[in-house]
């Protein structure tokens, strides 16, 4: 969403937000410290594509502990993002999902030669990246950004299908009920500044068409149900078509 806005608007100003610390700095790293980055994919990809398919599962679970030992550091930071990347394309299907205590636990995907460094891609990204204040931390930083002339596109967590489904989440604390409800809010906020909103989510009716819980919440915006594929859910009938939110304020 972001690239292609970029790529279509001249925009004055640019902001993007996650609680995700590796996340950011990973797109810090691709925009600041991109040779150095570009180094360590490249011979992370030649490791990978020359190895067997029991030495490429060794090498993988070597990484993903070395990543998550970074992680807790919060040191290495060329290092982490090159790992985040590295995971990223050989998981399984490049999900991003972390256990109660913060760690990365995808099992490793069955890519045959994936690509780990594609160097034009990082090179177009970075380039973008530099209109960009890149800020790591809860999406309400963004309050004093916003004003009646800003643009804002809210992906947060996906609102589970299920009350069973338990995908723990991008981040250690989750993202409940109570936290889709406070964002709800902050969108009617600065929403009422003028700016121009729009915020992506889960529909519940995909599994209980008596569940209003986002039409109740975003009753005074515009609720539009689009048509996705989505490969990954807990849920068995999340996957496949099912029907997403995309929520304007205008
Ligand atoms: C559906 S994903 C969107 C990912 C992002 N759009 C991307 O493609 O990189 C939801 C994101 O919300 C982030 N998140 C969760 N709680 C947050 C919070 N309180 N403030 C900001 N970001 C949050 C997660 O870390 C996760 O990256």
């Amino acid at each position: 969403m972001l690239f292609d806005v970029l790529n279509r608007y001249d925009l004055k100003e640019v902001y993007i937000n996650d609680i995700n610390s590796e996340l950011i700095t990973t797109y810090k790293t691709i925009r600041d410290e991109l040779e150095s980055l570009t180094s360590l994919l490249s011979q992370m990809q030649a490791d990978y594509w020359q190895a067997d398919t029991d030495n490429r599962k060794v090498y993988y679970y070597d990484r993903r502990e070395r990543f998550n030992a970074l992680k807790l550091t919060e040191s290495g930071d060329v290092e982490l993002a090159a790992l985040f990347v590295f995971l990223n394309r050989t998981c399984f299907n490049g999900l991003y999902r972390v256990n109660s205590k913060g760690g990365f636990n995808v099992p490793m995907g069955s890519y045959k030669k994936p690509t780990i460094c594609d160097i034009e891609n990082l090179r177009a990204v970075s380039a973008q990246l530099k209109r960009a204040e890149i800020v790591c931390g809860d999406y309400k930083q963004s309050r004093d950004f916003i004003d009646m002339f800003t643009f804002a596109y809210f992906d947060p967590p996906y609102r589970p299908l299920s009350d069973t489904a338990n995908f723990t989440s991008y981040a250690q604390d989750g993202f409940g009920d109570d936290d889709q409800v406070e964002l709800a809010q902050f969108i009617d906020e600065v929403s009422d500044k003028g700016a121009a909103i729009v915020v992506s989510n889960s529909d519940p009716k995909n599994t209980n068409e008596s569940d209003d819980f986002f039409d109740e919440l975003y009753c005074k915006h515009v609720i539009s149900r689009i048509s996705a594929n989505r490969m990954i859910n807990s849920a068995g009938n999340g996957r496949g078509k099912v029907n997403e939110l995309l929520i304007a304020t205008f």
